[in-house]
């Protein structure tokens, strides 16, 4: 691995595709565990943790449902602050065991907006798989209950995780040079 360029920042490697496919395998292992005969919902939270959900859902062994949400907070590396649905949930949640997916938890203001509209349709219970959590950035009280990697408060991408749209394809995640 090696330093790469994204439009005019550079990035250099942080997490290999080994380290995080051990540790989606990880997760995928506690939630097969755990929701043994409670057919969980995951819902991934689209765009950045489209890749996480895939390969972890691979993992998945026991009776399980998929569904995304699009939720937009981020522009550049800063958090906008703003959270937008922009796809809404059709699926019916109430009395269902719902994972949600996340690829980071960084100011937690997505999750800390979006849980409080899943917990209304009462759902059976509630956890947060996240393969990213940067805890110094936390601002709203949101700890994953699967967490992948804590990680420092600097700015990442690569595996589903962009820089203004891009590198979302690498197999790998990287880190910003400061
Ligand atoms: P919050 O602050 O609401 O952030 O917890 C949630 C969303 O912001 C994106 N995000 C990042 N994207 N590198 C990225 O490529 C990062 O370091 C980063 N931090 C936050 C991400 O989509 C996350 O779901
Ligand atoms: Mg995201």
């Amino acid at each position: 691995m090696h330093t790469i360029q994204v439009k005019n920042k550079t990035f250099i490697p942080y997490l290999s595709e080994k380290e995080i496919q051990e540790t989606v395998n990880r997760i995928g292992k506690e939630i097969n565990t755990d929701y043994k005969n409670l057919q969980p919902l995951f819902i991934v939270i689209l765009n950045g943790a489209f890749m996480f959900a895939a390969d972890l859902f691979k993992t998945i062994n026991i009776d399980a449902e998929i569904s995304f949400i699009k939720l937009i907070s981020y522009k550049g590396t800063r958090s906008t602050g703003n959270v937008i649905t922009a796809i809404g949930l059709d699926e019916l949640i109430k009395n269902k065991h719902i994972i949600i997916v996340e690829d980071i938890i960084d100011t937690g203001n997505t999750l800390h907006t979006f849980l409080p509209q899943l917990i209304d349709q009462q759902p059976a219970s509630l956890k947060i798989a996240s393969l990213l959590y940067k805890p110094e950035a936390t601002i709203y009280p949101i700890k994953p209950d699967y967490i992948g990697f804590t990680i420092p408060n600097k700015f990442v991408l690569g595996y589903g995780l962009d820089y203004d749209g891009l590198a979302r394809n690498l197999s790998a995640i990287y880190q910003l040079q400061e």
